[in-house]
């Protein structure tokens, strides 16, 4: 320890729950205590590579850094740098991984609002003139002779328009969703309605489907219809992504106060380079798909205050929800 301390000061930085860091005039750290090693997951021997000039530019004085602690643990931390009297200068640490972690979730949420207004927008003007575009349709097929081969053309235009009206309908549902209808339900067999909806592409895919759940019934505060929606989006895309087969297993745990239901697949994975961006509206790698599947499983289970992670490797992909079985609201 360093003679510049007492040992009172020295003890009760080291009990401090904040990292801090003292370091020469030119940058060289002489002493941290014990939450800072921690943060940065380094021990005394490996201050020597620590220059704080490097760390923080003179300039702003602040700096957020992203460490990994010895438990492998990400977090980020805070750095702000307080010139002292004496030349040297005081290095504050705060742990702001939760705060980090709730702005990356507020950003999401901004997007997700701004892309729902802008959607619902642009939906409402093309329904309109579409609605116009099926009705004439429908009334030059009345008109035509029963034998006119044209019906056939006119018959596309009305499937077509139908087609249309039912992706313009989903962005509505994107763009405004319903407004939470929470009853006592039996969560067990809302996932196995979400299940059964997948079974004709499981059969399709090759994909074989296992179910488990524990004994007697799991009842959840919940909005039933949004839930199953949430499980088939995610059941779609486990199907989806084993296009020559798999197994995909679905589990449902009780944890007490809270539920676990977790949907894993074998399939090809999702690539490291684009995990951070699959909640993203519109965000699709399927020549077909939308990318709104997951983007309003998202919201759907934020608005039941619970959560949805994946893990993902070469042997296929976890998606994990979890829900409070009561919702405060
Ligand atoms: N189980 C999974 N395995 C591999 N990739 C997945 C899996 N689930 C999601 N993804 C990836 O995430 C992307 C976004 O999924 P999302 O459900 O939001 O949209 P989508 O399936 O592409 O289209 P939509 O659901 O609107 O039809 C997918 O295109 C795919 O690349
Ligand atoms: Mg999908």
């Amino acid at each position: 320890m360093n003679g510049m301390l007492d040992t009172v000061t020295s003890e009760i930085l080291e009990v401090l729950p904040a990292g801090v860091m003292l370091a020469d005039e030119t940058g060289a750290v002489f002493y941290a205590n014990r939450a800072a090693l921690e943060y940065m997951g380094i021990d005394r021997d490996g201050l020597k590579e620590i220059n704080v000039e490097g760390m923080i530019r003179q300039t702003s004085g602040k700096k957020d850094l992203m460490f990994r602690t010895r438990d492998r643990e990400r977090i980020t931390v805070r750095l702000s740098k307080i010139p002292l009297s004496n030349g040297c200068s005081a290095v504050i640490l705060t742990d702001i991984t939760e705060i980090h972690r709730l702005q990356q979730e507020l950003l999401k949420m901004d997007k997700l609002a701004t892309v729902g207004e802008l959607t619902s927008g642009i939906a409402h003007e093309i329904r309109n003139p579409l609605a116009g575009i099926k009705t004439t349709a429908q009334a030059l097929k009345e008109e035509m002779p029963e034998n006119d081969h044209r019906a056939a053309y006119v018959t596309r235009i009305i499937i077509e328009t139908d087609r249309l009206n039912k992706l313009l309908l989903s962005f509505f549902d994107f763009a405004k969703p319903k407004d939470l209808s929470i009853r006592t339900c039996d969560l067990k067999k809302v996932i196995e309605d979400a299940v059964f909806m997948v079974q004709d592409g499981a059969r399709q895919n090759h994909v074989q489907i296992m179910e488990f759940y524990p004994p007697g019934t799991v009842r959840v505060q919940a909005d039933s219809d949004m839930l199953q929606q949430v499980f088939m989006n995610i059941c779609i895309n486990a199907v989806q992504a084993m296009q020559s087969g798999g197994r995909m297993e679905v589990h449902l745990a009780d944890r007490g106060p809270a539920v676990e239901i977790s949907v894993k697949d074998t399939g090809k994975g999702i690539p490291e380079n684009i995990r951070s961006r699959i909640f993203d509206p519109f965000f699709t790698t399927k020549p077909k798909g939308i990318g709104l599947g997951l983007s309003i499983s998202y919201r759907l289970i934020k608005m039941h205050s619970g959560s949805i992670t994946f893990v993902s490797g070469p042997q296929g992909t976890t998606f994990v929800v979890t829900l409070p079985k009561e919702v405060a609201i």
